[in-house]
């Protein structure tokens, strides 16, 4: 979800307004995600690095998270959505951390799309933190070395419970994956859009599926 600075600079507003208008469409996305059947969305809405804006920056953001959670339990309860956050919250306040946690379980025998916000994600921290407690079980004697393979480490990851993603999305402009999911984005197809997140909508969303259903994925296979 990229853009929002630049949304609220081209209208002369506060970066922290774009912030706002982004949460919009948050909503605006799940709705169309539940429309169009998607099983899965992950938004990665504060990676590691983001600590580095500043307190004003951070504190707004964390109330938008906040603004959300307390405002779409019942949404999400009513519509069947089950979420799930990714990161390492243990840095976020108390009240925060509470919500999160109470939100996951509440929803966590809802059938319908699961979404999932990375939270405190980056990549890098989240494979390093697979393996350390790989290397503990190692010690432990609760794991061979020679038995750990793919389905084992990404037993460690975050994102255990959810499948790799088939779709990326990064809105702005910006062509890179800044620390987002570097082990399960292995064979995503990825898409690229000069739309700022403010103004994405369903119409958006359907165009990167339309291109993404034009996409051969081969896995390394020949062609056909
Ligand atoms: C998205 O917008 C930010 C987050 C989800 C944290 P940005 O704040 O990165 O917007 P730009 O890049 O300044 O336009
Ligand atoms: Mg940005």
């Amino acid at each position: 979800m990229d853009g929002n600075g630049r949304w609220a600079k081209k209208k002369g507003l506060p970066r922290i307004k774009g912030h706002f208008e982004g949460s919009k469409t948050v909503r605006r996305v799940v709705e169309a995600c539940i429309e169009l059947k998607v099983r899965y969305i992950t938004l990665y809405a504060f990676s590691t690095e983001n600590w580095k804006r500043s307190k004003r920056e951070i504190g707004a953001l964390m109330g938008l998270l906040n603004n959300f959670l307390n405002s779409e339990l019942n949404n999400m309860m009513k519509k069947g959505i089950k979420f799930k956050v990714i990161g390492d919250i243990s840095l976020f306040s108390p009240g925060l951390r509470k919500k999160i946690i109470s939100g996951e379980k509440h929803t966590k025998d809802n059938t319908g799309l699961t979404l999932v916000l990375a939270l405190n994600y980056g990549s890098r921290a989240e494979i390093l933190n697979a393996v350390r407690e790989i290397a503990d079980k190692c010690l432990k004697g609760d794991i061979k070395p020679q038995t750990i393979d793919e389905d084992v480490f990404k037993r460690h990851l975050y994102t255990k419970d959810i499948p790799d993603p088939d779709l990326l999305i990064r809105t702005s402009g910006e062509i890179r994956l800044s620390n987002f999911l570097l082990w399960q984005c292995s064979y995503t197809e990825f898409y690229f859009t000069e739309v700022l997140w403010p103004d994405f909508g369903k119409d958006d969303l359907m165009e990167a599926i339309m291109e993404y259903s034009r996409r051969e994925r081969r896995y390394g296979k020949e062609r056909a």
